[in-house]
């Protein structure tokens, strides 16, 4: 469920014509629907009612400040991935102890900066990692706490590059060594354990693998209980699917359905990280289209969003629903939608039957809302784009749209030469 619908052929965020903001603030430009995206936080919270819980967004999938800020004032979280998103997070006013810290490569810097800030746990992802937070929780006279992220070998049947939770991955910690790791923490002197932690992949589109890997890591919880090892929160991760084209995913009503019932009695505090299913419907990407081109085998609609603002159809070949930001009644044609960067590789759809566009029309790229700004760079020396929040009739710039100096800030000519 979205607020981008059309209104007598125009495409409206919210109660706001997308026309009217484009013309206001140019192209390419990311917007966002400020309902949508508190409707999709919400069902998260009342999916989880009264069995005791924490949202932490993944800010990977979108860390706009004005996002976050968003969740925060709602009562959320956050699954940070680095020192940047930490910052990020924090600066929002996301509560530290709803902070989680995940990613295999965590380094000392950011390390002893999640220690100070005293974050809810680190997820760890290996025993050197373990190590080297006991070690650095000493230097610096704190108590770390930690839950270990658990590999299930469970396959999500996703695409392999959003997948993270088989043996082949370098996530996690397999879960027949849980146990040891679980023991080795117990010993060492400036951990603290309280939590365990797993997640599969993302863009999932059924039930079950959430299920399986459950069930797999409560086996692991209860070992541990008869351990002698008390886990307080059981973070599940993120991973729920969104509709792109036609799949249909579970809600979060149907995934809390699912494993509630095997944690009743049981006290836990439930973590989520869910990212892509909160942004990514609320948010899209718009752009204009420059030229058309007929090529000798194909007919290439050029654009001027290209793969350094969405990098998914490139990188993943994702599916990205294309639509007119007014319909017209012309023809349909059957072409790449490429934007300006000098690459085979930079189109936004392949093959695509679209309505005819002419040049200076607009096309909006639905979806976008998740690992879409968020992946974006200044390849070809392209200035990031404007970001927009809408609420009803109400719309505001959420980032500004990048100049030539801001993309040589930062760079340095040195005096040999
Ligand atoms: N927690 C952890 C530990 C993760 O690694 C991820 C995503 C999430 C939570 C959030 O997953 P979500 O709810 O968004 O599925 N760039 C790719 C997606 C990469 C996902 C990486 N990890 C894409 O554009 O599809």
């Amino acid at each position: 469920m979205h607020l981008f619908e059309y209104k007598n052929r125009e495409l409206y965020a919210e109660d706001v014509p997308v026309r009217k903001i484009v013309r206001e603030f140019g192209t390419p430009i990311y917007i966002y629907s400020y309902n949508t995206l508190l409707n999709h936080f919400k069902a998260y919270e009342s999916a989880f009612g009264n069995f005791p819980h924490i949202i932490c967004f993944a800010l990977k999938a979108n860390s706009n400040a004005a996002i976050i800020k968003l969740f925060a004032k709602n009562g959320g979280g956050a699954d940070v991935v680095s020192g940047g998103e930490l910052f990020r997070a924090l600066k929002a006013g996301i509560p530290a102890k709803k902070i989680v810290y995940a990613g295999v490569g965590k380094t000392e810097e950011e390390i002893i900066y999640a220690l100070k800030n005293k974050i809810l746990m680190f997820n760890v992802e290996s025993e050197d990692e373990l190590r080297e937070i006991d070690r650095i929780a000493a230097k610096t006279k704190t108590i770390a706490p930690i839950a270990l992220r658990i590999n299930p070998d469970i396959d999500p049947e996703t695409h392999p590059y959003i997948s993270t939770g088989l043996k082949k991955h370098k996530f996690g910690i397999p879960i027949e060594n849980a146990l040891e790791y679980y023991k080795l923490a117990n010993n060492l002197k400036h951990i603290e354990i309280v939590g365990i932690h797993k997640h599969i992949g993302s863009q999932l589109t059924k039930v079950s693998p959430f299920v399986d890997a459950l069930k797999r890591i409560l086996i692991l919880v209860d070992e541990l209980t008869r351990q002698g090892i008390r886990i307080s929160y059981l973070d599940i991760g993120g991973g729920l699917g969104i509709t792109y084209k036609d799949e249909v995913p579970p809600n979060p009503s149907q995934l809390a359905k699912n494993i509630l019932p095997l944690l009743k009695d049981r006290k836990l505090t439930i973590v989520l990280e869910p990212g892509r299913s909160i942004v990514g419907n609320a948010g899209i990407l718009v752009t204009k289209t420059l030229y058309l081109k007929e090529g000798q085998e194909k007919t290439f609609v050029i654009v001027d969003a290209g793969m350094n603002d969405l990098m998914r159809p490139t990188l993943y070949g994702a599916y990205h629903h294309i639509q007119p930001v007014v319909k017209n009644k012309r023809d349909k044609i059957i072409a790449d939608i490429v934007g300006p960067i000098c690459e085979s590789g930079d189109f936004l759809a392949k093959d695509r039957e679209i309505q005819k566009v002419k040049n200076g029309e607009y096309l909006a790229v639905m979806s976008a809302g998740a690992y879409g700004f968020a992946m974006s760079s200044n390849y070809n020396s392209r200035p990031k784009a404007a970001e927009v929040m809408v609420k009803g009739k109400k719309y505001e710039l959420i980032r500004k749209r990048e100049t030539f100096n801001d993309i040589i800030r930062g760079e340095i000519i040195p005096g040999f030469i």
